[in-house]
């Protein structure tokens, strides 16, 4: 409809909003056009867009009541100085009533107090009766909510909700909010008119072009559309809801407690699904919080309906079905989802058993303490950290003889939701003024990056920053950050750390050392010290520092390389979940079921390392992005591209979207070895590679190592497994013919006795009882150190014994949990006497340097 009136249909933005860390998630249309609103960003008259949103302040009605979302999509259209109300409205009405089929006789419309030309629009335009059109205050009509009292600073206007009458039957309310009235009035649409800019002081100064900004929430127009009463029984819930029934056995529409538990694992599970995909996993902290907290409520519910384990992956085949044709996200993402989704579940089901387990205690507690009120702080805490709904720890409470506290309940909740708030509310996040912003206000142009084409440039100094604002000069040994016109600095992007280097005045003096760059709305900050002072306007010299951007360079192609490999080795399933580039290595976090074995990680050092030997053309070109996608150049998982794309491609092997700087040829790149590779978490793993000088270091030590341990056991290298077998062999012998025979009590305390900070002694063939009994027999004689090991066994276990003198301070259960893990095990145990085994007596020599470290030693 809106492309048809000249709108250019854009791609909904990421939920994890781009260039905007002040920002959670996006929670409107609108977000990514922050830019345009202010008549700065891409050359765009009017965009239209199906957004996808996130909105946790609501949670807890999720489920509850038939409109409330976590996740939904917003359907807009946005005009960016272009046309305005006496455009928008009518094509509002004529969408919803010729397009839609809505009957234009259950309408409402609201406008903001003086709005007389929005209300004129809908009377005499569009013919609605004046009963049916609302003024209300900046509260409702206004967008953010209230912003000219209470902010947030920035883009905002008077706006125009269109409102559906449920209840067309009852008489026209005179006065009060539509909403007022439950279950009546569905707000099916919202005009904004954003034309001022809030200032500091609370006054709205005209925008320079005058804006449009309509959203409408396609679960609600769906539910009107297909005749539900409820958002969530429509076509875009049907098949989950229909897999959650067969998966718990349990028809939905008999018992609405079961409802709302299948409602909110409906919403929770897709809106979880969009978050991983849009690379926000669940955490501890920020997004991954919220993503955590959504997903734990969904597997909650599913506890209490009880859901086979794992019901979670078998959900997103369904919001697949429906939506993966409009978010191939979904697909993409599959397998970090569903290894995300799985680890979060069993942990969960952990968690909520040791939260059952809390209940029954505290319950207890509180019966041998003689109390009658179980506290609402104690209710609030199992909700919130163990996920356990209200209503439930209230029965439970009540069945047992408590009294429950709601109101401490309630308070502890309200606290909680002002944090929240606090952190997420729209209106206190969506135009968060930054330097950067304030920068470009005030004038600086973006920055020019030469660093693809060259190492050094002429430029001039355009801003100096100094903690955190805006500074004419810079005086010699101060800290600050620098913006240049043009600069061949890289700015830290796409995994590639930023460059370090110099910046010299006019004359060829040492001005500005870099330390690290990075970027921010178009502005390329150089942060370091001056050398000599500084004024904005000098004409400069920019050098980075080759060697470091060299290295980082073979990193950088050579983890595309790694990346292609991965799949060609793994399996085309495998995406990448993280990576860091810099110039001593490189980290390549991906997603992957399982620990690869040693053979495939092999593979894939040959595939990277015959790429390296044909010495290809590293090639980098701009083009669209949808060219690029339809070649299928493989597009990062929660990146956001322009309209405009770098790619980076060695042909035939890898082709990458990407902004970072590379090697001219692979043949650059030298050499490449990976140093190894680790879970992460639970279908993610990590591994970590070198390149170039670095790689051939690395290997030159090894070598160095195995000529060293040649020498130390006379034979020729590759003779040495050979060698320490026959060792073994003989060792094995010796302790049999001796029978592994203990020493006796004594002796060894001869052996032990004088070290000042830790003995250790190896008793080939002992067990882990016998050694007990020698560590019990040493305990509290005169002189020994403060720590003595014992070790025993042979083959591949080897017990181990950990006594510390009660008076040292050291601590035996520690040290053995330390000592357990050089030799691929474990201990622990009391402060004075700890015991552990593990299976590699290769670890035993650095295992006793770490317990000298431990205890401070030196020795
Ligand atoms: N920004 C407005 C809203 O979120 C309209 O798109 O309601």
């Amino acid at each position: 409809f809106f492309e048809e009136r000249g709108h250019t249909r854009l791609a909904s933005d990421s939920l994890i909003p781009s260039n905007d860390p002040t920002l959670l998630f996006t929670g409107a249309g609108m977000n990514q056009f922050k830019d345009e609103f202010l008549g700065r960003g891409r050359a765009l008259k009017r965009a239209t867009t199906s957004q996808k949103c996130l909105r946790v302040p609501d949670l807890e009605n999720v489920g509850l009541t038939p409109r409330h979302h976590t996740f939904f999509e917003m359907l807009g259209n946005f005009s960016f100085g272009d046309y305005f109300k006496a455009k928008t409205i009518p094509w509002e009405w004529e969408f919803f009533t010729e397009i839609l089929g809505f009957d234009p006789d259950r309408f409402c419309a609201t406008v903001f107090t003086d709005d007389d030309e929005a209300f004129q629009i809908w009377r005499d335009q569009i013919g609605l009766p004046p009963e049916r059109i609302y003024r209300f205050g900046e509260k409702e009509n206004f967008w953010p909510s209230s912003a000219p009292s209470q902010g947030p600073n920035g883009p905002c206007g008077p706006c125009s909700e269109l409102y559906y009458d449920q209840r067309p039957s009852e008489p026209l309310p005179e006065h009060e909010g539509l909403e007022d009235l439950p279950g009546r009035f569905l707000e099916v649409g919202n005009c904004v008119f954003t034309q001022f800019d809030r200032q500091d002081d609370g006054s709205l100064s005209p925008l320079p072009q005058r804006n449009i900004d309509v959203g409408l929430g396609l679960e609600r127009i769906v539910a009107v559309v297909q005749g539900a009463s409820n958002n969530f029984e429509t076509d875009l819930f049907a098949p989950v809801l229909e897999t959650i029934q067969s998966l718990s056995g349990i028809t939905y529409g008999q018992d609405s407690d079961s409802d709302i538990a299948m409602r909110r694992i409906a919403d929770h599970s897709r809106a979880v699904f969009f978050c991983i995909a849009d690379g926000a996993a669940p955490g501890r902290e920020g997004r991954g919080y919220v993503v955590r907290k959504i997903l734990r409520r969904a597997i909650r519910d599913g506890i209490q309906l009880e859901m086979p384990e794992d019901f979670l992956t078998h959900l997103l085949p369904c919001v697949q079905e429906t939506m993966g044709a409009a978010y191939p996200e979904l697909q993409e993402q599959q397998p970090t989802i569903q290894a995300l989704c799985s680890a979060e579940e069993e942990r969960f089901r952990d968690v909520y058993d040791k939260g059952i387990d809390r209940l029954d205690q505290s319950l207890e507690t509180l019966r041998k303490e003689g109390a009658t009120l179980f506290p609402g702080e104690l209710a609030f805490e199992l909700h919130d950290t163990f996920g356990f709904p209200v209503d439930i720890t209230e029965v439970a409470v009540r069945s047992h003889g408590f009294k429950f506290d709601q109101a401490g309940f309630t308070a502890a909740m309200e606290a909680q939701k002002d944090r929240a708030r606090a952190g997420s509310d729209l209106s206190g996040d969506v135009f968060c003024e930054s330097l950067s912003q304030e920068l470009l206000a005030q004038g600086v142009t973006s920055s020019e990056f030469s660093g693809h084409a060259t190492d050094r440039s002429e430029t001039s100094l355009l801003a100096i920053c100094q903690e955190g604002n805006a500074a004419k000069s810079l005086q010699p040994g101060m800290a600050g950050e620098l913006i240049l016109g043009v600069t061949p600095f890289y700015a830290e992007g796409g995994g590639q750390v930023g460059d370090s280097g110099q910046i010299f005045i006019d004359d060829g003096a040492l001005a500005f050392e870099v330390t690290s760059t990075h970027q921010e709305g178009g502005l390329i900050f150089h942060v370091g010290r001056a050398v000599s002072e500084l004024q904005v306007g000098d004409s400069v010299q920019a050098q980075i520092s080759v060697d470091a951007r060299r290295s980082s360079e073979r990193h950088h192609t050579a983890t595309h390389l790694l990346h292609a490999a991965l799949k060609k080795v793994l399996g085309d399933h495998v995406s990448q979940a993280g990576s860091l580039v810099d110039p001593d290595r490189l980290r390549f976090d991906y997603t992957h079921p399982q620990a690869p074995t040693p053979e495939q990680l092999s593979a894939v050092e040959v595939l990277v390392n015959e790429q390296i030997l044909r010495a290809q053309v590293v090639s980098k070109r701009e083009e669209s992005l949808e060219a690029a996608r339809s070649a299928g150049v493989t597009a990062l998982f929660g990146e956001k591209y322009g309209d405009t794309v770098r790619v980076v491609e060695v042909s035939g092997f890898s082709a990458e979207l990407c902004g970072g700087t590379h090697v001219e040829n692979t043949g650059q790149i030298g050499l490449f070895r990976i140093l190894s590779d680790r879970a992460l978490a639970a279908g993610v793993r990590r591994l970590e590679a070198v390149a170039g000088s670095i790689a051939f270091q690395s290997f030159k030590q090894d070598a160095s190592r195995l000529s060293d341990l040649a020498q130390f056991l006379k034979a020729p290298a590759e003779n040495l497994l050979d060698k320490v077998r026959s060792l073994q062999g003989q060792l094995k012998e010796a302790s049999k013919r001796s029978g592994a025979q203990a020493p006796s009590v004594d002796v060894l305390y001869e052996e032990l006795r004088g070290d000042s900070s830790l003995s250790a002694q190896r008793l080939m063939g002992l067990d882990a009882k016998v050694l007990g009994r020698l560590g019990d027999g040493l305990k509290g004689r005169e002189g020994l150190p403060p720590v003595v090991v014992l070790m025993g066994g042979e083959g591949d276990e080897f017990p181990f014994v950990i006594l510390c003198d009660p008076n040292s301070g050291q601590k035996a259960g520690a040290l053995a949990k330390i000592f357990g893990k050089f030799i691929q095990g474990g201990g622990g145990g009391r402060p004075d006497f700890a015991q552990g085994k593990g299976q590699n007596a290769g670890g035993i020599e650095d295992g006793l340097v770490a317990l000298r470290n431990a205890i401070g030693s030196s020795a």
